[in-house]
């Protein structure tokens, strides 16, 4: 599957993309806010096929953010599909990929979630600390909910987003 924007889009990572995951999940310097993942590539396929069945079913996402000519920058997950809202995140771009990336590949996910699985709510979590991602969120209209000792809970509305779709519609095509 693939999500089409200006200059970046989303395809579902295949078994063979193990090795770029690895490689991008074991920078320490960019992953202290995410979950840890394991340097074993071995390990990582098997994570890979348990999660094709899962995207089969529908149940979760997970997408390269590439440039339109192929090349990786990134990855971001969908998942925790609940009734009423997506859950996004898992999100980490490389380093010296084009600056509009992030903006872009925000507004693909929720051209995917609100779009193609047409929820009308997304909810996702940053790790307190996480300041530049927190700013991010902010920007785009979320709204902190709960919080916790480890995180921010942000709740995103369709209404959120399409207000910002208008405002960044020049980075979507
Ligand atoms: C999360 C991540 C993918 C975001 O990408 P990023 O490139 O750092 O995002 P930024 O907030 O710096 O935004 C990129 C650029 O767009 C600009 N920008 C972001 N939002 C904007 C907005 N709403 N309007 C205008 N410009 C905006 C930023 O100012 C920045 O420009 P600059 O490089 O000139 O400063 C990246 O920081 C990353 O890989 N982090 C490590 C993993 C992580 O913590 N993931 C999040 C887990 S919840």
């Amino acid at each position: 599957m693939k999500i089409t924007g200006k200059n970046t889009q989303l395809r579902t990572v295949e078994i063979s993309d193990a090795k770029f995951i690895v490689q991008l999940r074991t920078q320490s310097e960019k992953t202290q806010f995410l979950s840890q993942v394991e340097n074993n590539l071995a390990k990582q396929h098997a994570w890979l096929q348990a999660y094709k069945h899962k995207e089969l079913n529908g149940e979760e996402y997970y997408f390269v953010i590439e440039s339109k000519t192929g090349e990786e920058l990134g990855l971001v997950r969908v998942y925790d599909l609940q009734t009423d809202s997506f859950c996004w995140g898992s999100w980490l771009i490389k380093d010296g990929a084009p600056q509009s990336t992030a903006i872009e590949s925000a507004l693909l996910i929720y051209e995917f979630g609100f779009g193609q699985l047409a929820y009308k709510k997304a909810h996702f979590d940053v790790r307190k600390g996480n300041d530049r991602v927190i700013a991010f969120h902010q920007r785009f209209g979320a709204r902190i909910v709960n919080e916790d000792d480890l995180n921010y809970y942000f709740n995103y509305t369709l209404e959120d987003y399409l207000m910002i779709k208008q405002k960044y519609r020049r980075y979507l095509n």
